[in-house]
């Protein structure tokens, strides 16, 4: 009998959208006809199709792959230069210098962020936000590492800060925050860069709602910060800004300015231990995907893209300003595809969940399926169609009245 990974059996059981799904469909097989009206807000999906000019990228790659001239088989693990150019030009219009070199394209965040648990080792001290995105907590857990959370709360804007007093080795920070739409400002990266580097500990900084960022003074890239080259891995995804929820394609940013010394005297790049592990147990993203990718990062590529997230914009206001009149503490929803919002009436979130689909039919997140922060508060997301956007609130605002 093989010996099992029996670090699963510290899982934390995840029903949250199995749980949802079994409420809805108990409401629908209850009351048929309300069901009729139902209006999804919960989705963490995006809804809108590729733009015109990603879709000839792609259309390109695999034109290419029908002709022996343009053929490609496997290609570098790291992903082709000139998509890791198109990425690094990005970066750079936004007034940050990237080495292409330091760019891994892989198909998914999701995917990296677990992965990079790889090139550390046992015994760190591994700082997390509650709330946040479930997969890091997860992905530690799985190779029997202990998790220390941070308490994102109303009273610090859901952005937790680092106590001076308490040492870490690894911190993840997602930042704006899914699920809570918080933005760090540049002051307040600035305190974790410096902490990092008094650590010497290593920030995991997902960047994968950049794109939303309206407000041009925060920032969209741990990078902008003076010194995060020393102490920072950047993970970003296609997913949201291009709508590559399912065509899959993400990145990493790992500067070669991360080493550090081995328990042997040993100096170890976490660039290099990426590569290698990269090229082991990975072989590159598809290359008409990267083609694709390609184009999302030039001028224009990304002109269209943003239409698409203004679509979403348009939603998230909509929520917000529901928000706003009804005088509910809420936060995300201007730099996020996200509204976070305190429960009315005492609620806890799955009371929540329950009365909002019983009395106007709209399904959201109870906050608590992302940490225990979250017992009070609920997600909407911007990711629907504007019109229902409207009517959900619309009946929203007449059930709280
Ligand atoms: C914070 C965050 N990071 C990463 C991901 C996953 O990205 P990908 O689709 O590239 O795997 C998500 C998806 O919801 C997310 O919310």
């Amino acid at each position: 009998m093989p010996k099992l990974n029996e670090n699963y059996l510290n899982l934390v059981p995840s029903y949250l959208f199995a749980d949802i799904r079994h409420r809805v469909d108990d409401f629908c097989a209850r009351e048929p006809e309300k069901a009729k009206r139902l209006i999804r807000l919960g989705i963490g999906d995006v809804t809108l199709p590729i733009p015109e000019i990603v879709i000839n990228g792609l259309h390109a790659g695999v034109d290419a792959m029908s002709r022996p001239e343009t053929f490609r088989g496997y290609g570098p693990e790291q992903g082709y230069p000139e998509t890791r150019k198109a990425i690094a030009d990005y970066y750079a219009r936004n007034g940050v210098d990237i080495d292409p070199d330091t760019i891994f394209l892989s198909d998914g965040a999701k995917c990296d962020t677990g992965n990079i648990t790889d090139i550390f080792g046992n015994g760190n001290v591994i700082l997390c936000p509650d709330p946040v995105y479930p997969v890091y907590v997860d992905t530690n857990i799985m190779c029997g590492r202990k998790v220390i959370y941070m308490d994102g709360t109303a009273e610090n804007g859901f952005l937790p800060m680092p106590d001076p007093n308490v040492h870490a080795d690894l911190i993840y920070i997602c930042s704006p925050n899914n699920p809570t739409g918080a933005c760090y400002n540049r002051e307040q990266l600035k305190v974790w860069v410096d902490y990092a580097i008094a650590n010497e500990a290593v920030i995991l900084f997902d960047s994968a709602y950049e794109a939303f960022i309206s407000e041009p003074e925060l920032p969209r890239s741990i990078f902008e910060i003076e010194g995060a080259k020393k102490c920072a891995i950047e993970f970003c995804s296609l997913s949201k800004t291009a709508g590559f929820t399912g065509t899959r394609c993400a990145y990493a940013v790992v500067p070669k300015e991360l080493v550090f010394t081995a328990s042997n005297g040993t100096e170890m790049s976490l660039h290099a231990m990426w590569t290698r592990r990269q090229s082991t147990k990975f072989n590159g993203a598809s290359y008409i995907v990267q083609k694709g990718a390609e184009v999302v990062f030039s001028e224009e590529g990304m002109a269209a893209c943003q239409e698409n997230l203004n679509y979403y914009k348009r939603n998230a206001k909509v929520i917000a300003d529901t928000m706003k009149d009804l005088s509910i503490r809420f936060y995300g929803g201007i730099n996020s595809p996200y509204i976070w919002f305190e429960c009315p009436k005492g609620m806890e979130s799955w009371e929540f969940f329950d009365y909002m689909l019983n009395e106007i039919q709209v399904v959201g997140t109870p906050g608590t399926g992302f940490g225990r922060n979250g017992k009070y508060f609920f997600r909407l997301t911007s990711f629907g169609n504007y019109e229902k956007t409207l009517e959900a609130m619309e009946r929203f605002r007449t059930m709280l009245k």
